[in-house]
């Protein structure tokens, strides 16, 4: 009796339990709102948004590396004596409205957000219990950021809202403690990272959790297979969440839910597995620089670039914006997020819900670059450059008599196309002045019923 009884309750699909391992968890399917919804926005905020010269990584490139244009700015700009501590207090955020925030990314055609909590100087954006008097509650900000975006997301938008969260702290004594006994023992991750990660999960629920910085300590050391196990069997979001892969040293691009594989992953070919591209717009920091020149950001040209060969070859784009200490979104970010939302008005079909097509870019006009959509038989084909001759030749669509049907998406009627048998097609675009183009940047062709 016992036995057919235990089968009766034995959980079944998205009942299973997990094992604290990386052959169980590797097991569990991404909840599939994340394949299907494309694009995402980093946001990386913090005190090194206070100095905002190099990069977030300002602290270490300061007081470790001691590198040269570090050491001399603080002396420029600083009093002798001045530590990276006091960045805290001038981290003031008085120009910080959730609401606006909220409203830009919407704009921006992001479906989901990713903000840092907590970066490697450990500095929280929420008042966490276990970092004492270095977290936006009590320091800077005097107010719970993670709280007021998280609400501010979800009143106002569709977005889904996640959360990085950091690992290891540079300089932290309990850190730099477990590091000089080659992390045998393991003082920082039971006293600071694994509560805090319990912490925001059952605070703040995301529905990401984009993991970061194992400072080479083995997943082991971190109990990451530990607290996955919890994630995805017990915790409040257990069947939406979505991990990446970096839980510790060698788990990058092996281990955990989708991987990033490295900063600004793009490989330009289909990978089998989930993947995303994380990559900034200003093209040398994650955090705020004050210090930057236009050329320093892309061009919207390219970021759709960005989004459509990520897109093809089965990535996620999450696109890196880094706000001011004062809290604003500087408005050369707000311009590019509110161009792309543009474009993904036009154009989104050819993105959001897509799946990879059989080949991935054009093998005869370069830039052309496929998606798919199978319930519909619709093959996307979005070109960067739009041709002088008016005509665009596709090497790899084979066309079917009687029933191929091509369209400009934002233009209205039918294109004329001639087939090329298993060489692909010639489609005559419409003569259009640049004014009367659906939009710039990039087109989309949507091609129904071809092979
Ligand atoms: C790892 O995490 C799990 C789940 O919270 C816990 O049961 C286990 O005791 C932890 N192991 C260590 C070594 O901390
Ligand atoms: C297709 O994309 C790959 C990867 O970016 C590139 O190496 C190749 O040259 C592209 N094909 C064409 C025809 O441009």
């Amino acid at each position: 009796m016992l036995p057919l009884l235990l089968l009766l309750l034995a959980p079944q699909g998205c009942g299973a339990r997990y094992e604290p391992t990386w052959e169980s968890l590797d097991s569990r399917p991404l909840p599939p709102w994340f394949d299907e919804l494309k694009f995402g926005i980093f946001i990386h905020w913090g005190v090194f948004s206070v100095p905002a010269f190099g990069s977030e990584w300002f602290w270490w490139y300061w007081q470790k590396e001691k590198r040269e244009p570090y050491v001399k700015f603080m002396e420029t700009h600083y009093p002798p004596g001045f530590r990276y501590e006091d960045f805290g207090p001038l981290f003031t955020a008085e120009f910080f409205d959730a609401n606006q925030w909220a409203d830009i990314l919407q704009a921006s055609g992001a479906k989901y957000v990713v903000l840092t909590s907590k970066h490697h100087e450990g500095f929280t954006l929420w008042g966490s219990k276990y970092s004492w008097n270095w977290n936006a509650v009590n320091l800077g900000p005097k107010q719970d950021i993670v709280a007021a975006l998280a609400t501010a997301i979800r009143k106002r938008t569709d977005l889904r809202f996640g959360l990085y969260h950091s690992l290891f702290e540079w300089f932290n004594p309990l850190f730099l403690y477990d590091a000089s006994n080659v992390f045998n023992t393991r003082q920082f991750p039971t006293a600071k990272s694994l509560p805090e990660l319990y912490e925001i999960v059952t605070k703040y629920q995301p529905e990401i959790l984009w993991s970061d910085g194992d400072g080479n300590a083995p997943d082991t050391y971190w109990n990451s297979t530990g607290f996955l196990a919890w994630l995805y069997n017990d915790s409040p979001v257990r069947d939406t969440v979505v991990t990446n892969d970096r839980w510790g040293a060698g788990s990058i691009c092996k281990h955990g839910g989708y991987y990033t594989c490295s900063d600004r992953y793009n490989p330009g070919h289909l990978l089998p597995h989930k993947w995303e591209n994380c990559m900034t717009i200003d093209k040398q920091s994650w955090g705020y620089r004050s210090n930057t020149k236009l050329s320093d950001y892309l061009t919207i040209e390219e970021l759709v670039k960005q989004l459509v060969e990520t897109v093809s070859c089965g990535g996620n784009l999450l696109m890196n914006i880094g706000p001011t200490h004062d809290g604003r979104i500087a408005i050369v970010f707000e311009e590019r997020l509110r161009q792309m939302g543009f474009w993904l008005k036009i154009n989104g079909e050819a993105i959001y819900g897509t799946k990879p097509w059989r080949t991935q870019n054009d093998t005869i006009t370069s830039g052309v670059w496929y998606t798919f959509k199978p319930k519909d038989d619709v093959v996307y084909a979005v070109f960067l450059n739009w041709p002088v001759s008016g005509t665009l030749e596709l090497g790899d669509p084979k066309t079917i008599v009687g029933e191929t049907e091509v369209e400009l998406i934002g233009h209205k009627g039918q294109l004329k196309w001639v087939s090329l048998g298993e060489k692909g097609m010639i489609v005559t675009l419409p003569q259009l002045t640049p004014n009367q183009l659906p939009c710039q940047w990039g087109w989309t062709l949507k091609l129904t019923n071809v092979n």
